[in-house]
């Protein structure tokens, strides 16, 4: 390996992706005195959150009655008792202020007559544990994730803090047990770089691109969780993906639950107004897996809109010209383009699409990566950190409710850096590395880059996103499981026979996305194989042959270890229960009505 000239750089605290959590994270810890750097395989401001549309969850009570113990209590219902309830307790907490911040930060939140954040109804959120609909999401029109990617962007500008822009994240380093770097790849120069933390955070997004049909970006390839797998750690609850239910049909791009929540509703080819009947109070805001599964019932039993009857349709002609423009002009837009329709004058077709994982890397409520050794259940890996989709807190549980994503990110993002700031003293000198630290990693690595097998990248990834799509969609069997997890086994086999054709190290996208294959491979098989373990339905993993939850034998996290070979073996943790303080009480567990 001395082929590869490493250059080698020193910091307290690397933090790895430049989405909204990881940027929140890096100007939060050069505000307390660190030495941070952010290594980022986009440009800041393209990373995935600027996708995000309809909004980020507070119970400000801006344009209602509302309380955090309201949106915590939604939060544990939405996460169908999966969610962790410390971990929650604390987003909900923490989000009142956090979005002031936001504020003071500069995001151009849209507003009341009276100068306040305006806040739109979203899925699952209530006010009175149930009673009424809270109005907590707030909004920047319907491109909330823009606003606040660019804010916290500039924040981070405004800051002590080093970027690297543009570097691929290869792998994580240990030593004796501590995470103390990670290898990257400066993509535009063609150069090896190794750099030393004391603490790595894993900022990475999520890994809907196994899908064909996600909402996510196509860098959303799971970067972290690969890494993470490849150290011989776990990721948790892998078999929850959610399934946005206003997907465009036949194109994917995301129409915001915002719609919904501006007065939109779902329709079928009776133009009726169908989830009346599936949830007769929160109707077309019921969460996300509840409206997902109706939609495809629908389409199932024939009542699907266009010609092949397999999709639905989304109406919001009935807002009116003016409410479009102001509150959803980006939705407007996408329509347009996507979908050749005007919002103002015909419905939008639409399909539950990919969109979020609720599994990742597992985490406390500080960010600090957990696993299960021996007995101790919630061990934190020393120097390791996680944050944002890449992670599981675990406050979304088996199912997210919309907006609370963009919270997450920025709470945690803070929480991350606060937690850094107690335990990495500044300027601490970092052991040297034996002469072998890297060569595991750079022998993967070159062994891609000149990978001589029979099969292209593009062909591998295609098997693995039409099996994903097929096999681990919004309704599963133990069938379907059992089928899709050979499947999928087959298809990470053939990894081994993967041909790269560009040698070069400048721009090569070849090895690039060879290497994000590599790392959403492994996440399919933990989806696919941690789906086919979990006989119960939950959130958004609906088993047509376990139709009803099972607290009893599986209100547990799945923790999947996968090695080289592709094989996967279980364990589980607890569901934290009980919370921080006495202000909540534990939520027992109950059926969910809707
Ligand atoms: O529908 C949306 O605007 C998406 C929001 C979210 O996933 O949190």
């Amino acid at each position: 390996m001395e082929a590869y000239k490493v250059q080698q750089h020193k910091y307290d605290v690397i933090v790895v992706g430049a989405g909204g959590a990881g940027l929140r994270a890096t100007f939060g810890l050069a505000e307390k005195g660190l030495k941070a750097a952010c290594i980022t395989k986009v440009f800041p401001t393209r990373s995935h959150t600027v996708a995000a549309q309809g909004g980020i969850s507070a119970a400000l009570g801006n344009m209602g009655e509302d309380d955090w113990r309201f949106h915590f209590y939604d939060t544990i219902k939405g996460s169908d008792w999966l969610g962790d309830q410390d971990a929650i307790e604390y987003m909900c907490r923490e989000a009142i202020p956090a979005i002031i911040e936001l504020e003071h930060y500069g995001v151009p939140f849209s507003r009341t007559e009276e100068g306040k954040i305006y806040q739109r109804p979203f899925g699952g959120m209530t006010t009175h544990y149930g009673q009424g609909t809270a109005q907590r999401t707030c909004a920047a029109a319907d491109r909330t994730g823009h606003a606040i990617l660019h804010t916290l962007y500039q924040q981070a500008l405004a800051h002590d803090a080093t970027f690297f822009i543009e570097y691929f994240a290869i792998d994580l380093i240990f030593e004796e047990g501590k995470c103390v770097g990670v290898l990257a790849l400066d993509m535009n120069e063609g150069t090896l770089h190794l750099f030393r933390g004391h603490a790595v955070v894993m900022a990475t997004g999520g890994y809907g691109r196994a899908y064909f049909s996600a909402t996510s970006a196509h860098t959303c390839t799971g970067d972290g969780g690969g890494m993470v797998l490849r150290a011989g750690l776990p990721l948790q609850d892998m078999e929850f993906v959610q399934f946005h239910p206003t997907g465009i049909y036949g194109a994917g791009c995301l129409i915001t639950e915002g719609v919904r929540g501006e007065g939109g509703y779902l329709t079928n080819s009776e133009g009726e107004r169908f989830m009346e009947r599936y949830a007769p109070n929160a109707k077309d805001l019921a969460s996300r897996d509840v409206v997902s599964r109706a939609m495809t019932i629908e389409i199932r039993e024939g009542r699907g809109v266009g010609p092949n009857k397999d999709h639905i349709h989304l109406n919001l002609m009935h807002l009116g010209p003016e409410v479009i423009h102001e509150r959803l002009p980006g939705i407007a837009e996408s329509a347009r383009i996507f979908a050749g329709v005007d919002v103002t004058k015909e419905p939008i077709p639409v399909l539950p699409t990919v969109h979020y994982n609720m599994g990742g890397i597992p985490t406390n409520y500080h960010g600090e990566v957990v696993t299960k050794l021996g007995d101790d259940p919630d061990a934190v890996v020393p120097g390791l950190f996680a944050i944002g989709e890449a992670a599981c807190v675990s406050v979304h549980g088996a199912n997210r409710l919309g907006s609370n994503s963009l919270l997450d990110l920025v709470v945690f993002g803070r929480a991350v850096a606060n937690r850094c700031a107690e335990i990495v003293k500044p300027g601490a000198p970092h052991r040297d590395l034996p002469a072998n630290a890297l060569d595991k990693v750079l022998g993967r690595f070159d062994a891609l880059r000149y990978a001589n097998g029979g099969t292209p990248t593009a062909q591998i990834r295609a098997d693995m996103q039409k099996t994903m799509q097929s096999d681990a969609a919004v309704f599963r069997t133990g069938e379907t499981l059992k089928e899709g997890s050979q499947k999928i086994s087959e298809v990470y086999s053939k990894f081994q026979d993967v041909k790269v054709t560009d040698r070069s190290l400048v721009w090569n996208s070849d090895l690039i996305e060879t290497l994000e294959l590599s790392n959403l491979l492994a996440q399919a098989v933990a989806t696919m194989h941690s789906a086919e373990q979990r006989p119960e339905s939950r959130g958004a993993h609906a088993r047509e042959d376990f139709p009803d939850r099972d607290d009893h034998e599986w209100q547990k996290h799945t923790l999947v270890w996968i090695d080289e070979a592709g094989k996967s073996r279980f364990d589980f943790r607890p569901v934290h229960m009980y919370t921080l303080t006495d202000d909540v009480e534990v939520v027992p567990p109950k059926k969910r009505v809707y």
